[in-house]
């Protein structure tokens, strides 16, 4: 199979096993944007789980935050974000006026004198020029200068502009970490490659405040920034393993010095192997002071911690792990997606851990008859009353449920048949093996909660 009909697969599955839609395709969609249907939404609210469970409720260091999206003008000024750091260059057509990334234009879109011309339609482009790709809106009755608010490019500056009032309103003191999931925005000039570049997205990111280095050597500590950035960078590529993303498909990537972000000294993305090729999937930064820094110049408010230990006031250095939620829902679609013979025909598989299916268990009558559905129904609602996702299904041959099982990622199938009547037991499929066990029916709410744990 060559890559980009893996692509083409792959968007075409997410639709037809609802999982991802084309964001308002009844009006022709909307550029850089997806919706997420009834199963792409569960896959998305267990692996927010995962995230919140990982880093949240089972550490005591990292406290979570839930900040605005829209925020002020001034905020994204003192980040850097309105400046040319958060731009990309842009050339236009001087005939249809269609914009193209300069850095993006292919070589066969270049004229005999050796100049870029349109992609679209030939015409003569203009040189590039820098556009900031924040998205703008307005607050208030007037759409002026004075109303312009931004939303939020990253949800890292909810953190940082909330670092003051976190210290004095808990008690937590750094090393620690604030850790946001949330949508951001980017007017994303070229948004493609499915879920991996979108103009809407959601991230999940930990700020990660630590001790500059001249204060650790001031207690004799090893716990500088760098012995930090090493720590994340590793923290975060074995979450990725432990989601159940293949070894094979994860690599890391030291950024060059010169595509370091405006307020980076050093980044090291995750890469996942895309079926274009290995492409970020996530970060680690080493931020240093930069944004607590500058918030401090821009609003006057004092942004530094006091540090009852060295008796010193200081600006905490940030690492910033940082992930996208949707470019890892494209990666364990790409990773998950299998197509296999059996029996003759080609089934095609999610295989991705159970912790993320957005259907743990079906539960199926083999046929519609002779009470078979009444007591596959009475399991299913013992099993959805324990807080365990699952599906009724009883319409369609027993093979075509499997398959639309198979399809969304269903690590188990509960069939009531025939036999059931009289032994009182039922088959559990397995997704991956296929093998089938028979498990007492009055026990079967058990076995998945321990096969789930
Ligand atoms: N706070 C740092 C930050 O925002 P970033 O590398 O620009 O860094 C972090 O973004 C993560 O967000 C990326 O690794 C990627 O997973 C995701 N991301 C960024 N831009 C995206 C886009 N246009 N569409 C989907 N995901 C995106």
């Amino acid at each position: 199979m060559v890559k980009n009909e893996k692509m083409k697969k792959i968007v075409a599955w997410a639709k037809r096993r609802a999982l991802v839609y084309q964001g308002a395709e009844i009006y022709g969609g909307t550029g850089g944007i997806y919706d997420f249907g009834p199963y792409g939404a569960e896959l998305k609210r267990n692996l927010r789980d995962y995230f919140w469970q990982r880093y949240i409720e089972k550490r005591s260091d990292i406290i979570p935050l839930e900040s605005g999206i829209v925020m002020k003008s001034e905020v994204w000024e003192a980040s850097g974000h309105t400046g040319s750091g958060f731009a990309d260059p842009l050339s236009e057509c001087k005939k249809c006026h269609h914009r193209f990334r300069a850095d993006n234009l292919k070589q066969e879109t270049k004229a005999k004198d050796n100049k870029f011309v349109c992609p679209d339609c030939g015409g003569e482009l203009t040189e590039p020029r820098m556009f900031n790709i924040l998205v703008k809106t307005y607050l208030g009755p007037a759409e002026d200068s004075s109303t312009i608010a931004y939303l939020r490019g990253e949800t890292a500056q909810g953190m940082f502009v909330n670092f003051k009032n976190v210290i004095e309103t808990t008690r937590i003191k750094p090393p620690f970490g604030m850790a946001q999931i949330g949508k951001a925005f980017r007017n994303e000039i070229t948004p493609g490659n499915f879920l991996f570049r979108t103009r809407e997205f959601e991230q999940a990111e930990i700020e990660w405040f630590c001790e500059p280095e001249e204060i650790a050597k001031k207690k004799k500590s090893k716990k500088t920034p760098d012995f930090f950035f090493e720590h994340w960078v590793n923290d975060w590529m074995q979450m990725f393993l432990d989601l159940g993303i293949s070894k094979r498909n994860l690599k890391f990537r030291p950024h060059e010095k010169t595509e370091l972000a405006h307020y980076s000294v050093a980044t090291t993305d995750v890469e996942y192997n895309f079926p274009w090729g290995f492409s970020e999937l996530a970060g680690i930064a080493n931020r240093t002071d930069f944004d607590l820094k500058n918030h401090e110049k821009h609003s006057g408010r004092d942004m530094k911690y006091y540090d009852e230990e060295v008796k010193e006031k200081y600006y905490p250095f940030v690492i910033e792990p940082t992930m996208g939620i949707d470019r890892t829902v494209l990666a364990l679609l790409c990773d998950g997606y299998y197509e296999e013979k059996v029996k003759g025909e080609t089934r095609v598989v999610f295989k991705l851990n159970p912790k993320l299916s957005p259907v743990k268990a079906a539960i199926m009558p083999l046929v519609k008859k002779d009470k078979l559905p009444q007591i596959a129904e009475k399991l299913y609602k013992e099993i959805i009353g324990e807080g365990i996702s699952a599906e009724f299904d009883e319409s369609g041959s027993i093979g075509r449920r499997y398959r639309r099982q198979d399809e969304i990622g269903t690590p188990y199938c509960v069939t009531i048949d025939f036999d059931s009547l009289s032994d009182k037991k039922a088959t559990i499929r397995d997704r991956d093996t296929l093998k089938q066990e028979r498990v007492e029916i009055s026990k079967i709410k058990d076995w998945l909660i321990n096969k789930l744990k």
